[in-house]
């Protein structure tokens, strides 16, 4: 870490979930790795009447909770590094004290700042403009960290965008999707782009389909106020697992640069046929946990969750069917899905090859020769190869076999994903967050089903929690012969 490194790093919303479960466990991971600037100082900015003693005890807390084993030592210097600011976010007074305490005596404006902005969408706007009246504006050093999702369709995302470039330049903000710092997810361009024998099948000539699953065991937990808005095509689909395609789908940049990796990731997200309205059925289909058992526990379904109108008709599962139109993939279907309280955590990346053309096996006791699969997980990780090969005896019959490639060795610590992106933006790599037009591309995308689902407001297809999904989201398979990949 260079000695001119950003020394104050503000995170907005700092007492809410995601400070709790991953951004501060993030920082925290760190500091004890040593891999936090000596200077740095944070300021906690929230709404709670709190001083410096308040903040440490509850920071103590949630990082019990969700960082794991703590140490004293690494716990001490890491808080130390804290100062707590009460303020509203609207309140234009509460900036003008953070401007104050970030001025150094003598300087003209407040010192070099990541600011992270870990609140609800709908206060991006307010934040970013009392900012910039605060002294904190586009002639600064001044990273703008900004969570998805960005706007809430088309419309709102490039309202938001013109909105918040009147008061920063392009270069300061950062639109994360902490998908993209999973070190598996980079894991996907090294294994393409790195092995010769991969790339070369890596198109429509070898490939049947694609598969792009993030079920999670979670239901809505405490944030019914944004997720029943949301829903989970706008929740994962529009940015995590659009992301996700992009990188499977993408030509080889000419360098790791970031702008080069993502010219080549809109190219992708504009390849994508569109999905007229009267093809909608045929391509997505949505639907909402019911009751139901996760492991020995009953659960309440999405309806009946605190804070959900009993009425709602908000997704929880999301499956789409894409076509990219390129010399690469024509013909070739990606299908994306995701769920909340599916039967356990995986989110992963199956690829199908098709079938054998001829048919040598034909006098021989096999009835049907599999297809083979590249099976990545992201969660847990691996990276595996299905391949057939001869049972052992005398008939020839054949079996499933897998090489895996999972590449961390026991003992090899995971970085987790905030760690590897706040890592980034101390270092001012943009190459894992998020160019505007990749957002507005794969709103593009997402748009036309969004229209679709907001005026079929009086049903919704429920599935129980701990299933799959619904029965009826195979129907947007293309092949009798292609079915949901659950087992890696
Ligand atoms: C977030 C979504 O972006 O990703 C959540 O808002 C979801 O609804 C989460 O639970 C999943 O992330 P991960 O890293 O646990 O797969």
């Amino acid at each position: 870490m260079s000695d001119d490194c950003i020394c104050q790093f503000v995170i907005f919303g700092a007492t809410g979930d995601l400070a709790s479960r991953k951004l501060l466990p993030a920082l925290y991971h760190l500091q004890c790795a040593g891999q936090l600037p000596e200077p740095l100082q944070i300021t906690a900015f929230a709404r709670r009447p709190w001083d410096d003693t308040g903040w440490r005890e509850f920071l103590m807390e949630q990082l019990d909770n969700f960082a794991g084993p703590m140490n004293e030592e690494h716990f001490n210097a890491f808080a130390q590094r804290f100062h707590y600011l009460q303020g509203e976010l609207h309140d234009p007074e509460a900036y003008a004290e953070l401007a104050r305490r970030l001025t150094k005596e003598g300087a003209g404006r407040p010192d070099r700042a990541i600011i992270y902005l870990a609140i609800r969408p709908v206060d991006f706007l307010t934040v970013v403009s009392r900012l910039s009246a605060a002294g904190f504006d586009r002639d600064g050093d001044y990273r703008i960290v900004i969570e998805k999702p960005f706007g809430t369709d088309l419309e709102s995302a490039i309202q938001l965008n013109e909105q918040i470039h009147r008061h920063f330049r392009e270069e300061q903000i950062y639109r994360i999707d902490h998908y993209l710092g999973k070190e598996i997810v980079q894991n996907l361009l090294v294994f393409r782009f790195a092995n010769l024998p991969i790339e070369s099948v890596w198109n429509r000539n070898h490939i049947d389909h694609v598969q792009i699953t993030v079920a999670e065991e979670l239901g809505v937990e405490s944030r019914a106020a944004y997720y029943d808005e949301a829903g989970a095509l706008r929740d994962m689909v529009q940015n995590h697992l659009m992301q996700i395609l992009t990188l499977v789908a993408m030509e080889p940049p000419p360098s790791l640069e970031a702008d080069a990796l993502r010219d080549e990731k809109v190219k992708v997200l504009r390849s994508i046929r569109p999905i007229s309205r009267n093809a909608i059925h045929a391509h997505a289909i949505r639907a909402q946990y019911g009751p139901g058992m996760i492991g020995n526990d009953h659960v309440p379904g999405y309806a009946d969750e605190p804070g959900v109108a009993p009425s709602s008709v908000t997704e929880t599962f999301a499956a789409v069917k894409f076509f990219i139109d390129n010399w690469r993939w024509r013909g070739v279907p990606f299908y994306l899905r995701t769920g909340k309280r599916m039967p356990h955590k995986l989110s992963s990346v199956s690829i199908r090859f098709r079938h054998t053309p001829q048919a040598l096996f034909r006098a021989t006791p096999i009835e049907r020769i599999e297809p083979n699969w590249i099976l990545l997980s992201l969660e847990p990780e691996s990276l595996k190869v299905e391949l057939q090969i001869k049972e052992p005896g005398l008939e020839i019959r054949t079996r499933t076999t897998q090489l895996n490639a999972s590449y961390r060795k026991d003992g090899e610590r995971e970085l987790d994903a905030y760690e590897a992106l706040l890592l980034d933006v101390l270092e001012g790599d943009k190459a894992l967050f998020i160019r505007f037009d990749e957002v507005e591309w794969a709103w593009r995308v997402v748009d036309p089903i969004l229209k679709a689902w907001s005026q079929e407001s009086d049903y919704i297809i429920t599935y129980p929690s701990g299933s799959w999904g619904p029965d009826e989201s195979t129907r947007i398979f293309d092949k009798e012969d292609q079915s949901w990949r659950n087992q890696l």
